[in-house]
């Protein structure tokens, strides 16, 4: 895992002119975990084909074993001998005590999803993560999961390590998220699945719904009423979750680098296939569209209850735009790779209520402004607002960028490094095989030169 004392993996990425070819990006990261999760809840053996192997997946997939699911991988089970995994789960309710500390590495969604399900059965369970993940604040699930009976003991400000004594006469919960996060939504959710009766969340503004369609995907009964742009999901407790097959497109998330680096590229001409389109994923690419980015989604097509597509780009000169706060649960993880887009732009980009950058991986907003400022752009943040200023041309680039464990801060100022005059470095890219193992190797397959710190450029 990413917190073991590996010695830090500095990259450098130089500037090229095109991105050029055909790629696939790995699995989705959301609809990963909760396959896992998922699988390990249902009676019967769930097949998993396009799974995410990265370390914040592979964190779920232990946590699972050790909750007593049996989670086993194929090398080449899958089509075109891709890998396959297979869950063999417990069914709801049937989780059993972990023997040992949960150690959920860099993954904020392992962790709060999980406590979820933890919170709903009667065993006491302790969890870690690394030196992120142990920064970022747990209350916002802990406090609802409280409401179904469990109890959880934490570090301040509600830090993990964490323990929690789940219920076994759980009661069904209602609850309003104060913020707008799908971990937050999941988690209740999730805790809802061992209480009886009918357990419902409220947001305000929709976000993700993977564990609302994968539930009913898996037999639960879920109903979702809409008011605007606020949502109401209900989920009705204890169902018998039947394993399901689950096939996961690629990560809308992981595939917006290699189409934002495209786009900054003069030359480039880049089809992504298999691209997940869930609109409550494609904030990003509705945005770029509106910057004036030449963007077409190809061969659309829903697979296994997901919308997918192929996505074609080709380099194109951006225009600065005003994204609303409304659209930010829609992509609240690609505003790292917009921002870079923004410095690349002509014009001033203003991406508005962000507050939410602010505890991820790392703090987003101030990752992004210090980062970018580094490299000559002209950026500020203003109350949860960040504002870049673009010029029409890259900016200068010639600095090395802290990484804070954050994989999405590396790889988009990797991918800013091949647009600007001078070579853009991270300090340890180590984090990246969280969600994109293989990124330098597929970003170079397509003509980008990303390369050890201490090495020379190819010519
Ligand atoms: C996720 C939800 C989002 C997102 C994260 C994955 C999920 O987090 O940032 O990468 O799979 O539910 P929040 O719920 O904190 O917004």
């Amino acid at each position: 895992m990413s917190h073991a004392a590996t010695p830090a993996r500095p990259l450098r990425s130089d500037a090229v002119t095109a991105l050029t070819g055909e790629v696939r990006v790995p699995g989705d990261k959301s609809i990963s975990h909760r396959a896992l999760m998922f699988g390990a809840l249902a009676v019967g053996e769930t097949v998993v084909d396009g799974l995410l192997e990265g370390e914040d997946v592979l964190a779920t997939a232990a946590a699972m074993r050790a909750l007593g699911a049996e989670v086993r991988r194929e090398e080449a089970g899958g089509p075109e001998g891709r890998p396959r995994w297979r869950v063999w789960g417990r069914g709801v309710g049937g989780l059993v005590e972990p023997a040992d500390v949960l150690d959920m590495g860099n993954s904020g969604t392992s962790a709060r999803l999980l406590m979820g399900l933890l919170a709903t059965h009667p065993m006491t369970s302790v969890m870690t993560g690394d030196g992120s993940l142990r920064k970022r604040p747990m209350k916002r699930v802990t406090e609802p999961l409280s409401l179904f009976g469990a109890d959880f003991w934490y570090r301040e400000g509600g830090r993990l390590p964490l323990a929690v004594k789940g219920t076994g006469e759980a009661v069904p919960v209602s609850y309003a998220t104060p913020v707008a996060s799908a971990q937050v939504k999941s988690a209740v959710l999730l805790a809802g699945l061992n209480a009886p009766g009918k357990t419902t969340v409220t947001e305000a503004v929709a976000t993700r719904d993977h564990t609302e369609r994968m539930l009913t995907h898996f037999g639960a009964t879920v109903t979702v009423e809409t008011d605007g742009a606020a949502r109401v999901v209900t989920l009705t407790g204890q169902p018998e979750l039947v394993a399901a097959p689950v096939v996961v497109p690629g990560d809308p998330s992981s595939a917006a680098f290699p189409v934002v680096a495209a786009l900054i590229t003069p030359d480039s001409h880049l089809i992504v296939r298999n691209v997940g389109t869930n609109p409550l994923r494609f904030g990003l690419y509705e945005t770029l569209k509106e910057m004036g980015a030449d963007l077409i989604l190809r061969n659309e097509r829903v697979e296994g209850g997901e919308p997918v597509a192929d996505l074609e780009v080709r380099g194109t000169g951006l225009t600065g735009i005003d994204v609303p706060a409304e659209r930010a649960a829609s992509m609240i993880d690609e505003y790292p790779i917009l921002a870079v887009a923004a410095a690349c732009a002509s014009g001033t980009t203003r991406m508005n209520g962000l507050a939410e950058l602010r505890v991820k991986e790392s703090d987003r907003l101030t990752a992004m402004a210090e980062g970018l400022a580094a490299c000559g752009a002209v950026v500020r943040i203003e109350g949860d607002d960040l504002i870049v200023e673009g010029t029409g041309t890259a900016p200068r680039g010639g600095a090395t960028v802290p990484v804070e464990l954050d994989h999405r801060i590396a790889m988009s100022f990797l991918v800013l490094g091949m647009a600007t005059e001078q070579p853009v470095a991270v300090d340890d890219a180590a984090a990246i095989d969280t969600s994109f193992p293989g990124f330098a190797r597929l970003m170079n397959g397509l003509g980008a030169s990303i390369h050890p710190l201490t090495e020379t450029a190819a010519p």
